[in-house]
């Protein structure tokens, strides 16, 4: 969840460590902190909350040396004050830390029973101690470092650099992403190649137990054995310029409007155009067999799914099993033969979803991964990668990949169909038509943004919004409530709109706008019956749909006309106004909209 970076550079780093900073804020932005080699020594600045206030720091108080490390935090043991800040340091060694480290009680207990000062609540600051021990011992850097690294149990992505060691730095992962920079003289750290695009495109990842010595003349890997590995080194395809608002106010508002581009694009990926059907990629296993899906996610990710399981037990007649990873993972579940396992996630490094995947894939199932970034760990762990065109996505709000998972999934739902043959030729090609127009009618709700605005204002002023949809439509609903909750704070729940009078029904009175995602489909009167009741309870209703509010048969708030669509389609576009909604309620609430409170955008721990 942190971001952490390191430079061996041949002129001081600190500005380059604090741009490097800015590209990893979307991992944690509770606090950040640098440390570079000052002559014998090692000087650090950190301050609490976002970047700007260490580069306040940072002009007070410059730092010059050539060798430092940085960090980003997102708070997991101890407060986010600037005591408990990255990086961390004795008068020996430094240290910045993505991960938990489990057993650093029983290190800290043991450390400081040999005499060892601690100064803040972290579990990082145990590294510290641990290694500054093997270096009062006599061990020179490498051999403290390989004597820790044995000794420290959890997810960790680590940096070090040692006092004096000016051409010096060692990196260690183990279940946390870590990727190697290579300049001309110079050597880069990130927790992702994105850190590193303004000074390199040629990144070695480092894999699971990895670790690595860097010197200015290259890197020397070790694998979790102590072993000299050989790790290819890749050009990435991150580009500097692409981390930009372009003339948007946030990053999440131009995210949102690229959906029109970025679906476009995943959609090419999977289908043939001209003859209007699906080429999907071969997934090592008989389609037609299959005896089950199974499909793990968290978050927006894990609604993605759920309109998936819709998708693929109707048009596809497979029974799906769904659950949010960190449920699944430890449920032990019992996975069936010939059985496909579908992991979604934008980053390709969320924690529970990894943990789920290496469970699923212990078990036989064949791994697909629908992910934004081709080079994540849930990538190169998947028996097929099925990559979302989504570009980076550096809101944490997630948008733009939720529509490109949205696209892959109607794919793969297809291309299952097809195999199983539950869908004809001509059932193929209506459907791959009415994803080809998506885009198109994902651009023309983009235009309406004053509709957003005006709903915003309704939202704004309430305390509770409830979400309703039945069908594809219910997972519409949860995933427009965990926007609005995520950016704006309020408090928002989606529910299947026929549980309505199973309890939710109680909590409405004016105060409490209803948004009802309702497309004009089979189950379009079943829901009408629902916002009646609403409204018969004084609920201020908003609906999102393409029929007409007539048909509703009751005052609306407000009506968010849709065009008209093949149901199969809808959950596509329907995401968008509820997109729309949450990211004009935060700006008028004055939230920090891509960097909202308590979250980040890549969880990499459990
Ligand atoms: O990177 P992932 O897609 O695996 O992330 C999963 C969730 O953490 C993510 O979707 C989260 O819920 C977003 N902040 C929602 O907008």
């Amino acid at each position: 969840m942190c971001g952490i970076v390191g430079i061996l550079g041949k002129s001081s780093v600190s500005t380059n460590l604090v741009d490097a900073l800015r590209r990893l804020e979307y991992r944690g932005y509770d606090s950040a902190g640098i440390a570079t080699i000052e002559g014998p020594g090692i000087e650090r600045r950190r301050a609490e909350g976002k970047l700007r206030n260490l580069e306040k720091r940072l002009i007070a108080e410059p730092l010059g040396g050539r060798t430092g490390i940085g960090h980003t935090r997102w708070a997991t043991h101890g407060r986010p004050t600037e005591r408990n800040a990255h990086p961390h340091m004795t008068a020996k060694v430094s240290v910045v830390h993505n991960g938990i480290i489990e057993n650093f009680r029983e290190l800290r207990a043991d450390l400081e029973a040999k005499g060892h000062k601690f100064e803040t609540d972290t579990d990082t600051e145990a590294v510290v101690h641990l290694i500054t021990e093997e270096l009062d011992q006599g061990a020179k850097p490498v051999a403290a470092v390989r004597s820790a690294l044995q000794q420290l149990r959890g997810a960790f992505a680590l940096g070090i650099i040692f006092a004096g060691e000016d051409d010096l730095m060692i990196a260690a992962r183990k279940g946390s992403p870590l990727a190697i920079g290579h300049g001309s003289g110079e050597m880069y750290l990130g927790s992702d190649a994105i850190a590193l695009a303004p000074f390199t495109d040629a990144i070695t990842y480092l894999e699971e137990g990895d670790w690595a010595v860097l010197r200015r003349s290259g890197a020397e890997i070790f694998n979790i054995d102590g072993v000299p590995v050989e790790r290819p080194l890749v050009k990435a395809v991150a580009s500097a310029l692409l981390i930009d608002k372009g003339n948007y106010r946030h990053f999440m508002a131009k995210e949102i409007h690229e959906q029109p581009e970025v679906i476009s694009h995943t959609l090419a990926n999977y289908l043939d155009m001209t003859q209007a059907r699906v080429r999907f990629p071969d997934l090592g296993i008989d389609l037609s067999k299959l005896t089950r899906v199974t499909i793990s996610a968290c978050g927006t990710a894990y609604y993605a799914g759920l309109v998936a399981k819709y998708w693929i037990e109707r048009y596809a007649r497979v029974p799906v099993e769904i659950d949010v990873a960190s449920e699944m993972r430890y449920r032990e579940a019992p996975l069936p033969e010939n059985g496909l396992a579908v992991f979604v996630s934008q980053s390709g490094e969320t924690a529970d979803t990894l943990a789920t995947l290496r469970y699923a894939k212990a078990n036989g199932q064949r791994i697909a991964s629908v992910v934004n970034v081709r080079t994540s760990t849930i990538a190169r762990e998947s028996h097929t990668a099925l990559p979302t065109l989504a570009g980076p996505e550096i809101g944490v709000a997630s948008t733009k990949a939720f529509t490109c998972q949205l696209s892959v999934l109607a794919c793969l739902a297809i291309a299952i169909g097809r195999a199983r043959g539950t869908i004809s030729a001509e059932q193929e090609t209506a459907l791959v038509n009415a994803l080809m127009e998506v885009p198109r009618h994902v651009a023309s709700i983009l235009r309406s943004d004053e509709a957003f605005v005006a709903v915003a204002h309704e939202l704004s002023k309430a305390d509770d919004v409830l979400y309703l949809g039945r069908g594809s439509s219910f997972p519409i609903a949860l995933e427009g409530a965990l926007k609005l909750k995520e950016i704006s704070y309020i408090h928002a729940e989606g529910y299947a709109a026929g549980e309505l009078k199973h309890g939710p029904i109680a909590l409405i009175d004016e105060n409490v706008p209803v948004v009802v995602v309702a497309p004009e489909d089979e189950l379009f009167e079943k829901t009408v019956s629902n916002l009646q009741e609403v409204a018969a309870r004084g609920g201020q209703v908003i609906l999102i749909s393409d029929a007409s509010p007539e048909k509703t048969g009751c005052k609306l708030a407000a009506h968010i006309q849709m065009p008209k669509v093949d149901s199969f389609v809808a959950p596509m576009l329907y995401a968008v106004p509820t997109q729309l909604i949450a990211y004009q309620t935060a700006v008028l609430m004055g939230t920090d909209v891509d960097q909202p409170r308590n979250l980040a955008k890549s969880v990499t721990v459990e």
